[in-house]
């Protein structure tokens, strides 16, 4: 049975009685197969798996973002449930933000670019909470998807510059049958922007370098954010009827 943990000292009393391996999976909810295969993964390796459901305010540079994203929390609990998961931290804001954000974690170089050129503040926010989360449940592994890959490197670099005893554990992108990496903000397009999303999807991976990549999802009608190349990767971030994509690839 999934026990529900609401509060950060609800939770330190438990924590202390865990003994083998915490795994920890970190979310906002909506969860999705994506997610799921984080959750297999922690339970394949660890002997308690916690997950984290929280909407995380301080990474949305954008309200109306904040506002309709999607949020199912009895969904979530059945999805957790069914997957094995022991513990579920569902904290409010204040709880995980008693200081209202004054105290952050902010990095300088690579959260500059890629998404933190059209989202000021995203990184800082989600490295922030990542922070939090990590201090509060002291998993000895923590897991995360490879579709936000500038998120996992800059977790990845925050835990190895403070040190933190925590094993950063990277999980494959999972996609949908049409190529699209899923996501919980597909659950907002319709059905021709579903369309639009494969096509991203296909052009990102088939096309011979950034340029064509950009012109051809430019001749799909397809809103580009950015298309760049680093490290062996390609990486991609659209806006699909107003819903913001990214993606990557390993060339
Ligand atoms: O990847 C996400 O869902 C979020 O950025 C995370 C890591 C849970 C932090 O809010």
């Amino acid at each position: 049975m999934t026990r529900v943990v609401r509060t950060p000292e609800e939770w330190r009393g438990l924590r202390r009685a865990l003994t083998g391996p915490v795994g920890f999976v970190p979310t906002m909810g909506a969860l999705h197969e994506g997610h799921l295969s984080l959750v297999r993964t922690a339970r394949a390796q660890c002997e308690t798996v916690v997950a984290s459901v929280f909407v995380n305010p301080t990474q949305f540079d954008d309200a109306s973002d904040l506002e309709r994203y999607p949020r199912d929390m009895a969904a979530d609990l059945t999805l957790l449930e069914a997957g094995g998961v022991d513990l579920v931290l569902a904290p409010a804001v204040e709880a995980l933000y008693p200081d209202e954000y004054r105290y952050r974690v902010s990095e300088s170089e690579l959260s500059r670019i890629l998404c933190g050129t059209s989202r000021p503040g995203h990184f800082d926010g989600v490295l922030t909470v990542v922070m939090r989360l990590l201090n509060l449940v002291r998993p000895d592994r923590a897991y995360f998807g490879e579709k936000d890959y500038q998120q996992l490197l800059l977790i990845r670099g925050m835990v190895h510059a403070f040190f933190m005893d925590v094993e950063i554990v990277p999980c494959p992108i999972v996609r949908d049958s049409d190529g699209v990496a899923l996501s919980s903000r597909n659950a907002l397009l319709d059905r021709d922007g579903r369309r639009m999303a494969a096509e991203f999807a296909r052009i990102l991976k088939k096309g011979p370098d950034v340029g064509s990549v950009r012109g051809a999802l430019e001749a799909a009608g397809i809103e580009v954010d950015y298309v760049d190349e680093r490290d062996g990767r390609r990486f991609g971030a659209v806006r699909i009827g107003g819903v913001r994509l990214i993606d990557n690839v390993s060339l």
